[in-house]
This record gives C-alpha cells, sequence and structure tokens, in this order.
C-alpha cells in the first residue's frame, strides 16, 4: 500500500528532474512584466521570444480602456454562474455573433479558455459509437479532447491518429474507420501548428472528409489573428473556411487576452452550449474580457499593418538565423523553429545552448526529446510585430556567438535532417 503523494517527493512526473531541485531558470520562470518584446527575467532586461503576442496587441490602449470601463460598471465578477443558469448576458451574445460573422459560420459559443472549448466541443458532440481522427502531432488539448470523449452510458469514443499532416494515412484510416462503421467520424487538427510552425494541409483533410463523410474541427489557436484575409486564420489562407465543420479560435495568443470559440452553424453550436461540460459546469467569461474583446476583433481585423510587421521581423529573424547555418523548420507560419542537433549528450548540451541564450538575455523556449526526435534541440521562437529590427538583430548577433564559442557543427547531417523531416511529415 502507498500514499497516492508519494510521487511527489520523487524526481518523476513532468520535469521531475527540474521540478526536484526547485529549478526556476528552465522550468516556471518568473517574470512579472507586461508582455512584450522585452521582460525582466532575474533582474535582467530581456528580449523575450516566447509569448505569443504576435500582432503586439499586448500593450493596446483601447482594449485596456474598454476592460477598465466594463470593470467600473460591472466590476470583475459579472456574470456570476455558469452561462445555463444565470451568467448569459446580451454582451456574451453579441461577442458570439461578432466572432461567428469573422469565422463566416453562423453562431459561435464562448469558452473560457481555449483549452477547456476544445474539451468541452469534442466531447459534447461525440457519442461511443463515434469515432475521432486526430493528426499525430496536434495539441495537448485536442488529444485530451479526444481521450476524454466517452459519449455516456460507460461507452468510449474510439480515437485513431493519422501521421502528421499525411493525407495517405488520414485516407487509409477513413476507410478502415469506415468499414464497419456505426456512428460519426470527426476529424481533429490544429491549423498552425503552434509548436513547428506548419500549416495543416487543409484542402487535402477537407477534401478527404467530404468524400469519406467525416466532419472537421480546426483548432487554430495560432493561425487566428496571424493569417488569411484580415487574420482569420488558416483555412481562410487556404481558401477552405466553408468546408471547415467547426472553426476553433482562442484569445491566449493573437487577441493578446483569455478564452476561445467554436464557431459553427446555429445548430450545432446550441448542442455545444447545451452539451460542453466544461462551460455548462463552469462561470461565464467574465465582462471584462467580453467588452474588450469586441476591441481586441477590431483591431485583429484591421491589423493587416500589424501582420504585415510581423512577417518582417519573422523573415528578418528566419533569414538571420539560416545564414549562420541554423536549420529553420519549413512552416509556413511566421513561428521560427530553430534546430540544432545535441548528439547524444542530449539534456547537457540543450540546457548548455538554453543558458547561453537567457544568460545572453535571449529568453526563447527549448524543446528537446520526447517532443521532438532525441539527438536535436528545438528553439520555438515567436516574432511579433511588437520587436524591432534591433531585437532581431541583437538576437542573431548572440546566436552567432553561441555557435562560435559553443562549437554548434553545421550543416546538419543526413540523420539529423531526416530526424526534422520525420517532425514534419510523421
Ligand atoms: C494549439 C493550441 N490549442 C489550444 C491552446 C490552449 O489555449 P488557451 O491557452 O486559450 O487555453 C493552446 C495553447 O497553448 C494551443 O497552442
Amino acid at each position: 500500500m502507498s500514499d497516492i503523494f508519494d510521487k511527489c517527493a520523487t524526481d518523476q512526473g513532468y520535469f521531475g528532474r527540474f521540478r526536484a531541485a526547485k529549478d526556476r531558470f528552465f522550468t516556471l520562470p518568473v517574470i512579472d512584466d507586461l508582455p512584450g518584446p522585452h521582460m525582466n527575467f532575474q533582474g535582467q532586461d530581456n528580449i523575450m521570444w516566447s509569448v505569443n503576442n504576435y500582432i503586439g496587441l499586448a500593450h493596446d490602449a483601447d482594449i485596456k480602456a474598454a476592460a477598465m470601463e466594463a470593470t467600473e460598471k460591472w466590476s470583475v465578477c459579472s456574470p456570476m454562474g455558469s452561462r445555463m443558469m444565470s451568467g448569459s448576458t446580451s454582451e456574451h451574445l453579441a461577442l458570439e455573433k461578432s466572432l461567428a460573422d469573422y469565422a463566416q459560420k453562423e453562431d459561435s459559443f464562448l469558452f473560457n479558455f481555449g483549452y477547456m472549448g476544445v474539451v468541452g466541443t469534442v466531447t459534447a458532440l461525440t457519442g461511443p459509437d463515434d469515432t475521432l481522427i486526430v493528426d499525430k502531432l496536434a495539441h495537448a488539448c485536442i488529444v485530451d479532447a479526444a481521450f476524454s470523449a466517452k459519449g455516456g452510458n460507460g461507452g468510449k469514443t474510439t480515437v485513431r491518429f493519422f501521421r502528421h499532416n499525411d493525407m495517405a494515412d488520414l485516407e487509409s484510416v477513413l476507410k478502415s474507420v469506415n468499414k464497419d462503421r456505426k456512428g460519426g467520424v470527426m476529424i481533429l487538427t490544429e491549423g498552425v501548428y503552434g509548436m513547428t510552425g506548419d500549416l495543416a494541409n487543409l484542402k487535402g483533410i477537407t477534401a478527404l472528409a467530404r468524400q469519406y463523410d467525416a466532419r472537421v474541427f480546426i483548432d487554430d489557436a495560432h493561425g487566428i489573428g496571424v493569417i488569411g484575409d484580415k487574420g482569420r486564420g488558416t483555412a481562410d489562407h487556404q481558401g477552405v473556411q466553408k468546408e471547415i465543420d467547426i472553426y476553433f479560435g482562442t484569445f491566449a495568443k493573437s487577441f493578446a487576452s483569455i478564452g476561445g470559440y467554436s464557431a459553427t452553424s446555429t445548430q450545432v453550436r446550441d448542442w455545444i452550449a447545451y452539451n460542453a461540460r466544461t462551460q455548462v459546469f463552469a462561470k461565464a467569461l467574465p465582462m471584462p474580457y467580453v467588452k474588450s474583446l469586441q476591441v481586441a476583433l477590431q483591431k485583429v481585423m484591421d491589423g493587416d499593418h500589424l501582420r504585415a510587421r510581423m512577417w518582417e521581423r519573422s523573415n528578418q529573424l528566419k533569414d538571420g538565423l539560416r545564414d549562420l547555418g541554423y536549420h529553420i523548420g519549413t512552416g509556413d507560419s511566421p513561428i521560427c523553429a530553430v534546430f540544432t542537433p545535441v548528439g547524444d549528450n542530449l539534456e547537457d548540451v540543450a540546457m548548455g545552448m538554453l543558458s547561453y541564450l537567457r544568460k545572453n538575455n535571449i529568453f526563447c523556449t527549448g524543446v528537446v526529446w520526447p517532443v521532438i526526435p532525441p539527438g536535436l534541440v528545438m528553439f520555438r521562437m515567436i516574432p511579433t510585430a511588437a520587436h524591432s529590427e534591433e531585437d532581431v538583430a541583437r538576437t542573431v548577433e548572440v546566436f552567432k556567438n553561441m555557435r562560435d564559442d559553443l562549437k554548434i557543427q553545421f550543416p546538419l547531417g543526413d540523420s539529423e535532417l531526416g530526424k526534422i523531416n520525420r517532425i514534419y511529415r510523421d
């Protein structure tokens, strides 16, 4: 017999070694500043590449003023209760209408967090006879949504995976599911893959979905406000927005706020509103967010000049690092995924590089196995409209010094390139 808390005294679990060592440098770093291109970390001004403030709205004065005005009128508590009981307001409905128009769908439903929205939407719609087909690289909230889907009565929704963005594999899964199919089928994918920066092949996915009678759900957390006409996202960018059955966006990134929404037909939206347990049994989104999100949405729609600046910085960063020999991921989004080899001594070398960058006041996120194959480290960098040319130039300079001081070997060999290709294709 053991105590359920025994594990807490070990170095097991996610990042267990860091937790046991009470690390605050690599994990759970404390950063108190307003999100932006420069933030203070451990008493030093850092150039920040880890926040998803894509079009620079984090500092927007009009959004803040709308939130302050709403706080003045409704305080931070309103509305009290779940939407189902006492927490629905005409402001929530108006925001849902605006978001639906933006997504070119009939209606939409708000959630307090993107994560809760994905889990709530997917689990609300699935029953024990249904099947979810999930891209293997999809975000944790999509995977958790799929594995939480039970469909009631002790049943369990079937979950199948397809190789990342591989249409032949998706087709073969669809064929095999349809052989003895009883219920419905929905394909779950991200729009822009937030870690690697590549785009889902939504043309291919929606065409296969129509061919094999499946629905398509896309979580466009990193595409909304970032690509497409007026920032409408990845499906719009690829000309297939109409083919998407449920378009999901979060406000935690380009909107620089919090919450998310599912945009779809009125009938499906109403089903979600009545059946998504993550929102039915949770308090509604507070008024300062609901009101300020209307302003943020307008800024996102009018933000072509901001997106142009974000792209300039992204191209400048990608080109500068590529010229130094770093391998930049093939993604068509602004996200800059920088790969370097680390050999067998994975954690020490990867952490050496991350320390080097942080000690030189460049703050970015480092990713190693098991998120990517062993032998590589990936620095995931988010260029934003708020970064300056000087921020990029200084960052490239530090990466150059790191390459020289730590003697990073370029170009990458076939084995490393093969591993990187596997991330993008498998
Ligand atoms: C693809 C994707 N979906 C959903 C989420 C969760 O969104 P939120 O932070 O709004 O809960 C994230 C956040 O990391 C994400 O990257």
